[in-house]
């Protein structure tokens, strides 16, 4: 992927740690979703009272990119730290993992983690979920769902 749209990925990400909703963990999660077709949608983390109902940002942007019919995805920069301050990699959780996987190929899909445009990584979801269980676990082989 090219450093240019590497960089405006990261941008944007961080962009997202202003909107973040985290009054209990204070970790500010931001994510920047790039479609195949090139279009960013963007997510935060949105915490909830009753803990559970709480959203990761790498959701936040999948829900609303596939709410809006998108189902083609190339990459994902996600972003986080404590007050929003960045010093290390956010990792997606297990559960946000297996969302990505729901909708991209695992060995296409890039994941980006970053804490600047100097200092960042860029990983596989089949790097980061190996032997992950999705669709294609389900498909019949007669083609029915
Ligand atoms: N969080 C994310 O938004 N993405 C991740 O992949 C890891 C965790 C959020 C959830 C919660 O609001 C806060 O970070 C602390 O777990």
């Amino acid at each position: 992927m090219e450093k240019a749209l590497i960089e405006k990925l990261i941008d944007t990400a961080i962009g997202q740690l202003d909107y973040s909703y985290a009054p209990y963990s204070h970790f500010r999660v931001g994510a920047a979703l790039l479609t195949r077709e090139g279009k960013i949608y963007t997510g935060c983390n949105i915490e909830n009272a009753a803990y559970t109902p709480t959203n990761c940002a790498e959701r936040t942007a999948f829900f609303k990119a596939v709410s809006e019919g998108e189902r083609d995805f190339r990459a994902i920069c996600v972003v986080g730290g404590k007050d929003g301050v960045l010093t290390e990699y956010a990792a997606p959780c297990g559960v946000c993992r297996q969302v990505m996987m729901e909708f991209c190929n695992p060995d296409e899909f890039q994941i980006i983690l970053a804490v600047n445009k100097e200092r960042y990584d860029m990983f596989t979801l089949r790097g980061l979920l190996p032997r992950g269980f999705g669709p294609d676990n389900l498909a019949r082989p007669d083609g029915g769902i």
